[in-house]
């Protein structure tokens, strides 16, 4: 066939096949027998591999997979992937509703959908094509997994009819239950450990570097929210109703609700009917349906307050306490473990569910030998909920919490007014030690995950590391070659099976590792500090406290007010930072890591050089600019001092209005009589910044004049 006759015809079978997916999967309404539909596709299939150059991103032949992922890049979203509020009692919801009424002077329309229990997934669309498929990473940051998101039927490769030019579309990646049975099976026979549940079973295949395995696993999906700058509709469920035309897989159990006792029946309706789908769902979603109302309602750093998740109440299982063991985490605090008899729960077998703390116990009361009951909440990791005591032996002992660290023998303490005990031995104690390096290398600290928590394990065990600063000695020639069959737990640790792993540092692993080793000295001063692994210093104290103290001799010598200055240090924090560098040993690790050549330093904010004009102010950035990007503004508005945000509220100091200012927005802003300046004013506002900037330079430059 010629190359222009097979380009058209490739265009033609591409449209026809999608369109029987679409007809299969979405509207469960085939108009093709299965034979027909696999010559369409086998003569597809012919075709592209006579011209490879031909194939389109969007073939429905990438739906069977084939390529592999090594590394799957990191993607920051454009749109942060906040997750919901949690209920579990009517209160909760009557509560949600009676929040929203007060601050919408108006009738709210709710809509409640089933809350799929999978994986969150971003879809972005440029002119009707799926370009790209992120997961939910830390919310901010995801991985590109669209090789092996082109493998789910119900998620469409091209769309149809009046969609928008550039949009994205957020859902749920799921695993049915027939599938999930099915790879279990297959796992059990290959001598590898089962799946826990269907929600564990997608997230691992979503990462999986085959995608034709990923294509074989039968994964699935629904779409439950369009985002977009100025999204065209006024209403979710009217967006919602558009995706479906469009080709998206939209649930058909949703419903428009008014009335607390509408909500109610829907939750009551499908605590009952799950368990009749074929695929989990661990709750309802109640939503509000306007979107001026949502941007009124805005958002919390951690989810909208126009939603919430009422979660189903866990089932439950009654089984006896053999034994309780003590775990030591990386921080040093011990949790108690109870050991059961094997019980099967919600379609899992348990064998050992959390204790929390010591006062945990003694609220149980929890005796040698008790029958307990069991639930899995929201949590994958079971927990005893309480103590059939009808059952109890007369002569059974009270559980006694352990005196020393089962890893270390260490006398355990507990500080004052927590819960928890710890192992103080933190530079000696074997996981501490583990733990402490395993932060190191995470992907927000030292970013250098070639070497994950089993190579740390083994290069540990074998004498090589005994800190992290040990990590920068080590060299390619020292770590090449090294094998060790390590026993590990699986992702969530140790409440289910463990297994074994081999572990070995191969030519390529060795010289990735020494790579991110030497690349991490590129890291800034404030990963470098969350890396540290202070206690209470989290990644964003982090950065709060490298931008105020500048270097870490600032730090090492701050007293506790200089600490508690900063923002959002109190008391706390200030003094697990005095006690961090108290100990001589930190010091010497921060000496080596310094001679190592990490980043010890950086700029004061306020030495960014520029007057903080915008200090204080809370500015929302709308529209198409000339010239800047909508990144670029927002750069500039931070280095002046301000603080970006995405909604309109009666906390926003001014707007800066590009092109195609919604109207909604402009109305919302006009209703709060909030400024909206230009492009043009926001320029001259920080020209006469600059100005200054600059005569303080000049001022700057006279002094050293002198
Ligand atoms: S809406 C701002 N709708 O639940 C968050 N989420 O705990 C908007 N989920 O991360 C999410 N079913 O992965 C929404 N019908 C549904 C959902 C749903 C499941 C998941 C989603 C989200 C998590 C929140």
């Amino acid at each position: 066939m010629e190359k222009e006759s097979a380009r058209k015809r490739i265009a033609e079978l591409s449209e026809t096949i999608e369109r029987h997916n679409y007809n299969y999967y979405i509207l469960a309404n085939p108009t093709i027998s299965d034979f027909d539909f696999d010559m369409l596709l086998n003569e597809l299939i012919a075709l592209e591999k006579e011209f490879p150059e031909l194939v389109l991103p969007t073939s429905p032949t990438q739906r069977v997979g084939g390529d592999i992922t090594k590394n799957f890049a990191t993607v920051t979203h454009h749109f942060p992937m906040l997750s919901l509020a949690n209920s579990y009692n009517r209160e909760e919801i009557i509560d949600f509703i009676d929040r929203i009424k007060k601050t919408i002077n108006e009738p709210v329309t709710f809509v409640c959908e089933l809350k799929f229990d999978g994986i969150s997934i971003s879809l972005t669309y440029s002119h009707g094509e799926l370009i790209r498929a992120v997961t939910r990473g830390d919310g901010k940051q995801g991985d590109d997994v669209t090789t092996n998101i082109k493998t789910i039927r119900t998620i469409p490769l091209k769309l149809h009819g009046d969609f928008p030019d550039f949009f994205e579309m957020r859902g749920e990646v799921i695993m049915p239950h027939d599938s999930f049975n099915t790879i279990n099976v297959e796992r059990d026979d290959l001598g590898l450990p089962p799946f826990a549940n269907p929600r564990n079973a997608t997230a691992g295949t979503v990462k999986l570097q085959y995608s034709r395995e990923v294509a074989r696993r039968r994964l699935d999906n629904y779409c439950y929210y369009m985002m977009m700058d100025e999204l065209p509709f006024a209403t979710h469920y009217e967006s919602l109703m558009a995706a479906k035309k469009w080709g998206f897989n939209i649930s058909e159990h949703i419903a428009k609700c008014t009335t607390i006792d509408e909500i109610q029946q829907f939750i009551d309706i499908w605590d009952e009917k799950r368990k009749t789908l074929p695929f989990d769902i661990d709750g309802i979603v109640i939503k509000v349906d306007n979107f001026a109302q949502r941007e009124q309602l805005g958002t919390t750093s951690k989810s909208p307050r126009w939603a919430i998740a009422y979660k189903f109440k866990a089932e439950q299982a009654c089984t006896r306490l053999n034994e309780v063991t003590f775990q030591v985490g990386r921080h040093g605090t011990i949790t108690p473990v109870a050991n059961l008899d094997a019980v099967p729960l919600a379609g899992t077998t348990v064998k050992r569910a959390t204790l929390h703390n010591a006062d945990f116990i003694k609220q149980l009361d929890l005796h040698e030998k008790d029958m307990v009951f069991v639930e899995k909440g929201g949590e994958i990791i079971p927990k005893i909920t309480g103590v059939n005591l009808e059952m109890r032996e007369a002569a059974s002992k009270e559980i006694e919490f352990a005196k020393t660290c089962p890893e270390c023998g260490t006398k355990l303490i507990r500080n004052e007014g927590e819960a928890a005990w710890y192992c103080p031995n933190t530079l000696g104690c074997p996981p501490q030690i583990k733990g402490r390096m395993e932060h190191f290398i995470e992907r927000k600290a030292m970013n250098i995950e070639s070497l994950g928590e089993g190579k740390i394990a083994v290069l540990y065990e074998k004498g090589l590391i005994k800190d992290y600063a040990d990590l920068y000695s080590l060299t390619y020639d020292k770590i090449y070659g090294i094998e060790k069959i390590i026993k590990i737990e699986d992702e969530y640790g140790l409440f289910h099976e463990s297994t074994t792993r081999k572990v070995s540092f191969k030519d390529k692993t060795a010289r990735n590792i020494i790579d991110a080793l030497e690349k991490s000295k590129e890291v800034p001063f404030h990963r470098v500090l969350f890396a540290l692994g202070i206690k209470y210093v989290g990644e964003t104290t982090a950065k709060l406290i490298a931008e105020e103290m500048g270097n870490i001799d600032n730090i090492i010598n701050a007293n506790i007010e200089d600490l508690t200055k900063i923002d959002e240090v109190g008391e706390k924090i200030a003094f697990s930072i005095k006690d961090f560098f108290s100990d001589e040993r930190n010091i010497e690790a921060v000496r080596r890591l310094r001679e190592a050549g990490l980043q010890f330093e950086q700029k004061k904010k306020e030495d960014n050089g520029k007057e903080q004009i915008l200090k204080d102010k809370i500015i929302v950035v709308s529209g198409v600019f000339e010239r800047f990007s909508r990144d670029e503004i927002k750069q500039t508005i931070e280095d002046y001092g301000g603080k970006n945000s995405s909604s309109i509220s009666s906390k926003t100091s001014f707007i800066v209005a590009g092109d195609k200012m919604g109207p909604e927005k402009r109305k919302k802003a006009e209703n709060l009589n909030i400024l909206i300046i230009s492009e043009e004013e926001f320029i001259s506002m920080l020209n006469g910044a600059k100005e200054k900037d600059d005569s303080k330079k000049e001022k700057q430059k006279d002094l050293t004049l002198f």
